[in-house]
């Protein structure tokens, strides 16, 4: 350790100070916001009301009657913890249960619950490939797989976001050169950042064709796209011995935990070498009842459905206007401005009138194009969109 490094490490506060200050020249930085959320309504009492076009909550299924009083029932039964990871005394008959409905639901073999979405990748990828191995995953894959990747300590490469001809010539490369290691390709059915999907049948295809695993985090997807909400892998078809579905309760589920849906074998190994599964207590008895009643009302309501006509019309709002949208066809419609401050600048105007919109900036998204990250979910109706819409046009025309 350096004279430098031995110094900041006895006295902290400058170097901080620092750190924090070019964070705040290039407007990338972030604080937290304590805000209250009721009947779909964030509120402060400095910002008022707001329309929530910012959650995960897409259903709106964490306000859901049902799904309260299941989480409320679970806890007055089975208490407020599950007290103990899987592996010690943690698995209770709620989790079987809810794992083979998800199996079932998504038409694996398997399927593993975790303690968050961010566990599940971080977990699943390092228990599949190590050292020798490699990983090849979208630019644009979430922090939890580039975070499951560098844990594995597998070697990684990023392939151009949804560019299947370049991973194409990366497998044939890499398998020419190394015949004998193992690859997993990484990515998402629904991008977070940019609400567009990879052509996931040729996807598929292209995986088996060079022998590699394919991990598919449907985090956005499961609930909204697919038959009975399973999701958008399920639409194509994949090699159920060789692929890794992935997800979240934390969003369309309006829950909370992680899932992988996977063969019976693939499960069996990570419930002995996921370390994100093993050494970290289960999932609550009130997160896996809400996750189990939304999966009941998810499979026998056509929720997603209405979500995604309401995002198109949305999404063809801002379009009419000349706003860039993106490529994406899903219920999350970036409104891509550039600069980070412009987007910062844009997201406070449209909170002041009533909107609850993000601003994403790098590392979120790729430098210069920050953006507004517009969520739907099902309580808002057309004409708090036509509101937003006409409030953002008069921002952007004004050159804010
Ligand atoms: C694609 C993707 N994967 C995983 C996660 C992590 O899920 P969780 O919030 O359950 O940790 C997120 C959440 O932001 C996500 O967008």
């Amino acid at each position: 350790m350096g004279e430098t490094s031995r110094k900041i490490c006895e006295n902290p506060g400058r170097w901080i100070g620092e750190t924090l200050e070019s964070l705040r020249s290039k407007s990338l930085y972030r604080e937290l916001i304590s805000r209250e959320r009721r009947e779909g309504l964030f509120y402060t009492e400095k910002e008022g009301e707001m329309r929530d076009f910012s959650s995960n909550d897409y259903l709106a299924l964490s306000e859901h009657q049902e799904v309260k009083h299941a989480a409320s029932e679970a806890v007055l039964e089975q208490g407020s913890s599950s007290s103990a990871s899987r592996l010690v005394t943690g698995t209770f008959e709620s989790h079987t249960q809810l794992e083979k409905k998800i199996a079932s639901w998504i038409g694996t073999e398997s399927c593993l619950i975790f303690g968050s979405g961010y566990h599940v990748n971080t977990g699943v990828i390092p228990a599949l490939v190590g050292r020798n191995d490699l990983i090849l995953a979208d630019r644009l894959c979430h922090a939890s797989i580039i975070d499951g990747a560098v844990l594995s300590r597998a070697k990684l490469k990023r392939f151009a976001h949804n560019d299947l001809a370049e991973l194409e010539s990366l497998l044939r490369m890499e398998r020419e050169e190394r015949e004998d290691i193992r690859i997993l390709v990484a990515t998402e059915s629904v991008f977070s950042m940019d609400g567009d999907s990879p052509d996931l049948r040729a996807l598929s295809e292209l995986a088996e064709r060079f022998s590699a695993w394919l991990l598919v985090d449907e985090a956005h997807a499961l609930g909204v796209f697919g038959e009975k909400g399973r999701g958008l892998l399920g639409e194509v078809g994949f090699d159920p011995n060789t692929t890794l579905i992935t997800g979240t309760f934390s969003k369309a589920l309006g829950s909370f935990g992680g899932l992988v849906c996977c063969s019976r074998e693939f499960s069996e190994l990570l419930i002995n070498r996921a370390r994100s599964f093993i050494y970290s207590t289960a999932l609550p008895p009130a997160s896996v009842a809400a996750a189990d009643c939304s999966l009941n009302i998810i499979q026998n309501n056509r929720l997603g459905d209405r979500l995604l006509e309401n995002a198109r019309y949305f999404r063809d709002s801002l379009k009419n206007e000349g706003l860039n949208t993106g490529i994406g066809d899903s219920h999350i419609v970036p409104v891509i401005v550039g600069e980070s401050e412009r987007a910062l600048r844009l997201a406070r105007k449209l909170r002041e009138d009533g909107f609850l919109v993000s601003a994403m900036r790098a590392p979120t998204v790729p430098e210069g194009e920050a953006r507004l990250r517009i969520s739907l979910n099902l309580n808002i109706r057309r004409k708090d969109c036509d509101l937003l819409v006409s409030a953002l046009v008069n921002y952007i025309r004004d050159g804010r």
